[in-house]
């Protein structure tokens, strides 16, 4: 029996020319071949009417995983999604072929064919075998969208990535929920948060508070020049509540009080330990306790030796320089959280120049949010470049504030209208309970497999197929699921209403000379 490779190049099994003894035999057996794979009937088969298997051609593959697809058959047609899609092969057949002496060649047809797996989408939910698949139109897809729209405000994100000029839009009351933005550095992830924003703020009354470690979103409440007219429009009433705390600004200096800060956080900022420390954290407890604290100089050329180390603790580490202290003015960036009247703050840590007082401004802000909690004021808290703000190993003491704060905050804070967004590209860096409690995915390219294996045992409610597929993504492609996307969605991100802040630098220095 003779053995006929594949087609010349192929990776699958050694090339054979058609230049060689066999070539009528080849040009024969190709042809078989190819009409045989060309005419395998793409058919899908479910046995609960939930879940399909298909097979179809390779010839003119169009299913691709999180594509959408018809199921036709028995007079019924479903909407279904693809979720697998693999290369599979099987002997089809065996063929007797002539040879160029007297005998003859046996040989078995090896036939390629795409396999794979999908969901039904929308349909009676009975099993079916045997049913035609082909890709949804755009319009099938459009139909389907708006037949099993929600009542709750829809927040357009872009467009469906497979299905062109279709829109992609977000469940808007699924942000009631912990949302975990993630993908590599340059994915877009700061882009599409813009995104988000801006739509949760033209279409929602949900209230913001930003954490901005790079000062992205400095310019948020400006819109862009090249902006959609109408939606540019509609965005001027919400930029309008926007405010932006920074550490240069005028009007709204990114400031605080030492009386802000609880005394957890105050023994934080001065690294004392209550037990290695405890006669300076006594010390610093009285000072709290006291109506009328004593300046630095009292506590530096005091005669209790314990108030002269805090007051010598305070001048070492700098604390009395930090930039957010504002001796002699009122009102702190806490009394923004707070302001109904401010739609969105940003808290623009990028402007603060030092990592402790981000951090300090950063627990701050999760602290008092969390102690005023029974408020209930539903508030949706985004944390970009959250490996830094709430890191799953913390620096130091003040860090490790701002993570406990969020951590809490993630596992307890629904209930009380705390809602997280954290924006990362470092999924591993963050606190686990963070991630595990977070119900939304916005996944956007992903570095690597082992990346993607990550994304996928920490969200095991998204089919571990489309989570892989996010390593192919380009810039600004996503994937959504959960709460704000019960079905999960790959999609193009739209264009930004709002001014970019600390945008990258530009490659000017690569320019051809
Ligand atoms: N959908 C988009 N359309 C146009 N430009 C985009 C889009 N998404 C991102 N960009 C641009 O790509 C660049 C990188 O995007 P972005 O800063 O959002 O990435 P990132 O994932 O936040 O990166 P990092 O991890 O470094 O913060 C930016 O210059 C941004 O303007
Ligand atoms: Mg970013």
């Amino acid at each position: 029996m003779s053995h006929f490779g594949g087609e010349q190049g192929s990776a699958i099994s050694p090339a054979v020319s058609g230049e060689s003894e066999f070539g009528p035999q080849l040009a024969t057996f190709r042809e078989m071949r190819r009409s045989l794979e060309a005419s395998i009937l793409p058919l899908a088969t479910s046995v609960d009417g939930r879940r399909f298997s298909f097979q179809a051609s390779l010839h003119g593959l169009e299913l691709q995983v999180g594509g959408y697809v018809v199921l036709e058959g028995d007079g019924t047609g479903r909407l279904g999604q693809v979720l697998t899609v693999e290369l599979d092969r099987q002997p089809a057949t065996e063929l007797t072929l002539p040879t160029a002496g007297a005998g003859e060649a046996r040989t078995q047809v090896q036939v390629q064919y795409a396999r794979g797996e999908g969901a039904v989408l929308e349909g009676d939910w009975a099993p079916f075998h045997d049913a035609l698949v082909r890709v949804a139109s755009g319009t099938e897809v459009r139909a389907w969208l708006q037949r099993t729209g929600r009542p709750s405000a829809t927040l357009r994100l872009g467009e469906l990535a497979l299905v062109a000029g279709v829109p992609c839009a977000a469940d808007a009351a699924g942000f009631d929920r912990h949302t975990f933005l993630c993908g590599q550095s340059g994915s877009g992830k700061t882009y599409s948060l813009g995104v988000i924003l801006e739509r949760l703020l033209i279409e929602t009354d949900l209230r913001l508070v930003v954490l901005d470690p790079n000062s992205d979103f400095v310019r948020l409440g400006q819109v862009r020049a090249d902006a959609d007219p109408a939606l540019g429009e509609r965005y001027e009433k919400p930029a309008r509540g926007v405010a932006v705390y920074s550490a240069g600004a005028p009007a709204r200096r990114l400031r605080l009080h030492a009386s802000d800060i609880d005394p957890a956080m105050q023994a934080a900022l001065l690294r004392l330990d209550p037990v290695d420390d405890r006669e300076e954290y006594a010390a610093l407890a009285e000072l709290l306790a006291s109506e009328n604290p004593p300046t630095l100089e009292a506590l530096t050329g005091s005669n209790h030796p314990e108030a002269r180390r805090l007051g010598l603790r305070v001048r070492s580490l700098g604390v009395d320089r930090f930039s957010v202290w504002a001796p002699g003015e009122t009102g702190s960036v806490l009394d923004a959280v707070h302001d109904q009247g401010v739609r969105c703050l940003v808290v623009d840590l990028g402007s603060l120049p030092t990592r402790e007082e981000q951090a300090l401004i950063a627990a701050a802000v999760l602290g008092d949010l969390w102690r005023r909690r029974q408020e209930r004021s539903p508030i949706l808290i985004v944390i970009d470049e959250a490996h830094n703000v709430c890191p799953a190993e913390p620096a130091d003491q003040l860090v490790a504030l701002a993570a406990e704060h969020a951590t809490r905050i993630a596992a307890e804070g629904r209930k009380f209208g705390l809602y997280l967004l954290v924006s990362t590209q470092r999924p591993q860096k963050i606190p686990e309970n963070v991630l595990s409690q977070a119900d939304n995915l916005v996944l956007m390219r992903l570095n690597s497999l082992a990346d993607a294996a990550f994304a996928q045992a920490a969200f095991s409610f998204v089919p571990p197929s489309l989570i892989e597929r996010s390593v192919t993504f380009h810039l600004g492609e996503g994937l959504i699921a959960g709460k704000i996307s019960p079905q999960p969605a790959l999609l193009r991100f739209g264009s930004r209403i709002s001014q970019e802040g600390g945008a990258d630098v530009p490659a000017t220095w690569a320019a051809a000379r």
